[in-house]
């Protein structure tokens, strides 16, 4: 790689403030509410999701497919983006748990605390920070989870690193990413856009 993480994670602020302001027709994947619907998220939940948060899902899979947070858990979302994700988290910890979600864009940021306020919760907090160095305590969390973040992460060991410090000994990563299946072309591989892609 020939580009530092600083101008990756530069590269990524911008596209995602375009995200923030419009996600549709910037992703080669379903994303808002037609593939929310498709992923199977729990139905009575997806009912009390403020359509803001619906429209801004640009996840890739969904994470509670892999086990559902307990009531009283503490969760980390890390690249909440929007907050979809963070705020049905927040549904099923209930006010007796915890979940934090943290992204690397303001913006995104930004609808994801006008779309939880919306929604009445006060149990969950947003906050900016990076993958590679979470703004958050080790062994903090019953549950981290990550939708569509880790593949645009600089450099995934540290991230797995701090996955692991954050977690409570016994705790879960559920993770739903993009996955390479062959080795990328030296070209793609130098080309700073396609990191953030
Ligand atoms: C594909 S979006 C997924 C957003 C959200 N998880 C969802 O399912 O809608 C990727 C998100 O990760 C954030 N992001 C990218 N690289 C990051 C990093 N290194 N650390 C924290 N957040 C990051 C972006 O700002 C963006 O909001």
């Amino acid at each position: 790689m020939t580009q530092r993480p600083e101008q990756i994670h530069e590269e990524l602020r911008r596209r995602y403030a375009k995200v923030a302001e419009q996600p549709k027709g910037q992703f080669a994947y379903p994303v808002g509410k037609e593939s929310v619907e498709r992923l199977l998220y729990r139905r009575n939940f997806l009912d009390l999701v403020p359509s803001v948060l619906l429209e801004h899902f640009v996840g890739v899979g969904n994470p509670f497919s892999l086990g559902e947070p307990q009531p009283g858990w503490t969760v980390l979302d890390i690249g909440c983006g929007a907050g979809f994700d963070s705020l049905i988290a927040a549904l099923y910890v209930g006010p007796t748990g915890k979940v934090i979600g943290v992204d690397l864009t303001e913006q995104m940021l930004a609808v994801a605390r006008a779309g939880s306020a919306a929604a009445g919760v006060n149990n969950l907090e947003f906050c900016q920070g990076i993958a590679e160095s979470l703004p958050v305590e080790s062994s903090w969390a019953d549950l981290v989870i990550s939708n569509g973040v880790l593949n645009l992460a600089t450099c995934k060991p540290t991230a797995f690193r701090e996955v692991f410090r954050v977690l409570k000994p016994g705790g879960r990563y559920q993770a739903v990413d993009l996955v390479l299946v062959a080795e990328l072309p030296e070209k793609l591989r130098n080309d700073q856009a396609a990191w953030s892609n």
